[in-house]
């Protein structure tokens, strides 16, 4: 068994970055383990313009420390009332990545979303005939759906259909958290991608109520019962191309997360290569990691494959308890654990 393992510098295709000054703390983390991130536009004020992705990409790059190679590739936060001529400007100026359809309040800052798919019809057939990717927030938001099932009923109600009209439509089918996905993901054309989260892989819903209720493990979509967390380590680390990495590492103050009504959302950006290869150690699946981690990202997106090198050892690493992110205390995801692999620097 090898000691350390050396693969290509990998991408992370979903990250919250925030901005002002958690964006300040937490660019660091993000660019330390990753030489590309697809940028969420979830901020405050969602950014639905080529203006403000460029404007956003600027104060990103103004964060990463110097000397620290790395590449924010953003995306646009789809509305009711996006304009297929705008997004087709960013994407062929290379502001736009891709774009992001968030279901109208399904998770944080997702109120300007998209309330019916039927009102964003010609912004998606103009993403198809272009082949700019559609990134997908896959639950349903309708009250009478539990909120373990809203992923589930996403696919039976909205993705299946859409993927009918549109055959040709990229999509990535984010931060899966259900076999009912994995199933839908492996059955779909080429065209078809998922991400998975760290804390899909590493936790079950139990992980969030058993022996109290913890708020650092909630994050949307929520985390399901334990077949489905196998049934995602099973896809992770399958070798299948249609997986990638995406950390959604979505960090919220200590006291937002800590409270009566707490933010959905888990900090993972720290030692997020540390917590994904320690699933593929478990699961004898070291040798599939740089596919999941370096590999697929690009081939899917049609970009190209990182030159750089990195190297991970079984030094191991202690997680903080908590981390500063310019001046906001943040509960990292596996507070206080030892993690097996270390990323060297
Ligand atoms: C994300 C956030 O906080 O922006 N939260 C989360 O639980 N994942 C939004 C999202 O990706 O759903
Ligand atoms: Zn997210």
């Amino acid at each position: 068994m090898s000691d350390t393992i050396t693969i290509r510098r990998p991408d992370d295709w979903h990250v919250h970055l925030r901005d002002g000054e958690v964006l300040q703390g937490v660019a660091q983390f993000t660019a330390r383990q990753f030489a590309r991130a697809i940028v969420m536009p979830n901020l405050a004020s969602p950014v639905t313009s080529v203006d403000a992705a460029a404007a956003y990409r600027e104060r990103i790059m103004a964060a990463i420390p110097a000397g620290v190679e790395f590449t924010p590739l953003m995306t646009c936060y789809l509305t009711d009332h996006t304009d297929p001529d705008e997004l087709e400007r960013g994407h062929r100026e290379g502001v736009f990545t891709a774009a992001k359809l968030y279901p109208a309040n399904a998770t944080t800052n997702s109120a300007h979303g998209v309330s019916d798919v039927a009102n964003i019809r010609d912004a998606l057939e103009r993403m198809a005939a272009i082949g700019m990717p559609l990134c997908v927030h896959g639950e349903v938001t309708d009250a009478e759906i539990d909120v373990f099932d809203r992923e589930k009923v996403f696919i039976d109600r909205v993705l299946e259909p859409l993927l009918r009209e549109l055959p040709g439509l990229k999509v990535i089918f984010e931060h899966i958290t259900t076999e009912d996905a994995v199933r839908f993901v492996d059955g779909a054309g080429d065209n078809v991608g998922a991400t998975i989260t760290p804390q899909h892989l590493h936790i079950n819903r139990n992980a969030m109520l058993v022996g109290g209720i913890r708020p650092h493990a909630y994050c949307l979509p929520v985390a399901k019962r334990e077949r489905h967390r196998l049934a995602l380590r099973k896809a992770a680390t399958s070798g299948s191309a249609k997986y990638f990495l995406g950390t959604d590492s979505a960090p919220h103050a200590r006291e937002a997360k800590e409270s009566a009504c707490g933010c959905a959302g888990i900090f993972n950006a720290p030692y997020a290569l540390e917590s994904y290869l320690q699933v593929f150690d478990e699961e004898g699946a070291i040798d599939r990691f740089e596919g999941f981690a370096s590999e697929n990202g690009p081939r899917f997106y049609g970009l190209p494959l990182n030159e750089a090198r990195i190297t991970l050892d079984r030094s191991g690493v202690e997680v903080p308890g908590e981390i500063d992110a310019g001046g906001t205390a943040i509960v990292p995801f596996h507070a206080g654990e030892t993690l097996r692999w270390t990323l060297r620097l």
